[in-house]
């Protein structure tokens, strides 16, 4: 079993209202979660459950109400170099080059590199997103797909612990979306880099993950199951639909985005408070759940 490398425990985000007397909201509440090195975690939930928050969090621009986030053992209270995040709309730096935007990073990462040495590096993950011949262009001189490899190629060279993305693909058209995929396919698959990635599309959060957090609706959202993808890899984004097991796991989680989010939702004044606790005190995990095997087992 590998390392535990990401854990949440008991994380909660609440706002005060904006009018006195009345009770505060409660976005999420007691989210738990791990997860291991090298796993590629992606998270589902209707739109304002809490997903950029929690992403946020882990990325420490946001901090948390109630509990706590921890990297390798150490409480995450401020972003660092051991993160690397990709946001929906790429936030590169229009005055310098494709190359010198991961150059930048490099630099900032490994101090004491030659300059011949960060920009064989930087390279190295441009060439790996496909833009070997754009790498002397600037953002405006290149499409939106193109820009966002060059937030990616940024954030895989950096060698993070953890990689975090809020919907990179989501303002995409359908064609680059896919060919990004299947790049960040086999780049996961050469890096082994850890990622927890949020996304609104099944089929992208099928063909990419280990494991798919599902998260109830808000106000008091949780994670209320990790859902393994026990699919072979390498994956190939054509011939992974005719796996027969497919279409089990994916009319798994539309069922639960379609019903279960709101069925298992505590609602605006907490009607149904989730259990954190066994009754040996230790905290409760959300149940691995394999479509597959169709056999629930709650782990601690
Ligand atoms: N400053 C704020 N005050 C009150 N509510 C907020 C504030 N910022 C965010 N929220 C609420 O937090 C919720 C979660 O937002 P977000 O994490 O962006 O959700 P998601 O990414 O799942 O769509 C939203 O419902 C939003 O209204
Ligand atoms: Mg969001």
């Amino acid at each position: 079993m590998k390392k535990q490398l990401v854990l949440s425990e008991t994380l909660t985000k609440a706002y005060p209202s904006e009018n006195r007397g009345e009770p505060e909201l409660v976005v999420f509440e007691n989210v738990n979660f791990r997860i291991r090195e090298g796993e590629f975690v992606t998270c589902i939930g209707h739109s304002g459950c809490g997903k950029s928050t929690i992403l946020n969090i882990l990325a420490g621009l946001q901090s948390p109400s109630k509990g706590y986030v921890f990297l390798d053992g150490k409480e995450i209270t401020r972003p660092g170099l051991d993160r690397a995040v990709v946001f929906q709309g790429h936030s590169l730096l229009p005055w310098l080059t494709a190359l010198e935007n991961v150059t930048f990073a490099v630099r900032a990462r490994w101090p004491e590199w030659t300059k011949a040495q960060v920009r064989a590096h930087a390279l190295e993950y441009i060439e790996m997103v496909g833009l070997k011949d754009a790498f002397d262009r600037k953002p405006h001189q290149l499409s939106g797909g193109m820009c966002q490899r060059v937030g990616i190629a940024r954030a895989f060279a950096i060698r993070s612990r953890l990689l975090l993305m809020d919907e990179p693909f989501g303002a995409l058209d359908a064609l680059t979306r896919g060919s990004i995929q299947e790049e960040l396919v086999k780049i996961c698959a050469a890096t082994g880099q850890t990622v927890f990635m949020i996304t609104h599309d099944v089929d992208e959060a099928i063909l990419l993950s280990d494991r798919i957090f599902l998260m109830t609706n808000g106000p008091r959202a949780h994670v209320a199951e990790a859902v393994s993808i026990n699919l072979p890899r390498p994956r190939d984004r054509a011939e992974i639909v005719h796996h027969p097991g497919y279409y089990t796991i994916r009319n798994h989680l539309v069922d639960f985005l379609v019903s279960r989010s709101r069925e298992l939702s505590g609602g605006r004044h907490g009607a149904t408070p989730v259990p954190v606790h066994n009754a040996k005190g230790e905290l409760l995990f959300p149940p691995d759940v394999d479509p597959l095997a169709l056999s629930e087992t709650v782990t601690r």
